[in-house]
């Protein structure tokens, strides 16, 4: 990493605290401390503080509205917090953005790739004005059609693509200038199952030579896939961290349900499966189907899970 001021070198930064909670020592590549955004009276950001370590993928999970989009637009220098202290591969977000800029890649949450031209074209056009020159931006753009299955596709309009397509343009496009930190904005809302894992191969491959990545994503499943730690927005606010593992056991991943015929039949379930588990389990009871039908279900308490 170029030389700058180190996320390491800043103790009272409680973010960088957490992360070495984690008992992970590497240099951070992203910290955030007390970040808050509002736009008029809507309070979109409530101070949130975060780490990502250098070669560490961070999954940031939340519904719709949550604040996702307006942290990484923040973190990748596109959007001026109103207050927060924050580094991005060792540079500071208020002092020095352009370092930041250098250094970073994003994928928007929507294709942000040009539809009229190729995508050759595209990657070529992002190389030349990154000012890598015109044979050295050819090069890339081959290497990264190649590796991002585009080959094929490369002298078509990208127009002319699947969402799954160009989706990995866009991801292309972003690694164009081979950034250490790269920003990922919802990468597969939207894409059908095939495109998906096509696209988590992806990024597992840029995880595997060593860049950093901030996930954004609404699904649980693709946070499972590539995140090795999560944090859960809500709202603005930092809700839940932990690794997958960790959350889905938090949140309950076992739950059996029972209906039966009539409500009076349920004190013997409820007993027959208290007999058979050391948990005493939490029922909640409602009507199925039709009013005479009753199902009950069943979710262990977490610290009765095998772990
Ligand atoms: N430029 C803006 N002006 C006003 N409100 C905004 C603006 N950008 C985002 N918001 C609001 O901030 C909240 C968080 O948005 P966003 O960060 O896009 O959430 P997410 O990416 O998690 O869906 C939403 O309620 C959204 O309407
Ligand atoms: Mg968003």
């Amino acid at each position: 990493m170029a030389a700058g001021p180190s996320p390491l070198d800043v103790p009272e930064c409680t973010a960088y605290r957490k992360f070495q909670l984690w008992g992970v020592s590497m240099e951070t590549a992203i910290s955030a401390e007390g970040l808050r955004k509002r736009y008029a009276e809507h309070e979109v950001l409530r101070g949130i503080d975060l780490a990502v370590g250098a070669g560490e993928v961070l999954g940031l999970l939340g519904p719709n509205g949550a604040g996702k989009t307006t942290i990484v637009r923040i973190l990748a220098t596109l959007l001026p917090p109103d207050a927060g202290k924050v580094t991005v591969a060792g540079y500071d977000l208020a002092r020095e953005p352009k370092e930041i800029r250098r250094r970073i890649g994003l994928t928007g949450q929507y294709a942000a790739v040009d539809a009229v031209l190729t995508g050759r074209e595209n990657l070529r056009l992002i190389g030349v004005l990154l000012g890598l020159g015109k044979r050295k931006a050819r090069a890339r753009a081959d290497e990264l059609l190649e590796q991002f299955d585009l080959a094929d596709a490369a002298d078509r309009p990208s127009r002319s693509y699947s969402g799954g397509m160009r989706r990995r343009l866009d991801l292309a496009a972003s690694l164009v200038a081979t950034p250490s930190v790269l920003f990922l904005d919802e990468p597969t809302t939207g894409l059908d199952v095939t495109s998906r894992q096509l696209l988590w191969q992806m990024v597992r491959q840029q995880v595997d030579s060593g860049v950093s990545v901030l996930l954004t994503t609404q699904y649980l499943e693709e946070a499972d896939q590539l995140a090795d730690r999560l944090v859960v927005l809500d709202k603005g606010t930092l809700i839940a961290e932990g690794t997958p593992e960790e959350l889905k056991r938090k949140v309950g991943g076992e739950r059996l349900e029972v209906s039966v015929a009539t409500a009076a039949e349920l004190p013997a379930v409820v007993k027959a499966v208290a007999d058979a588990s050391a948990d005493p389990p939490r029922w909640t009871r409602r009507p199925v189907a039709s009013p005479s039908r009753w199902s009950a279900a069943w979710t262990p308490s977490p610290r009765s899970r095998p772990s």
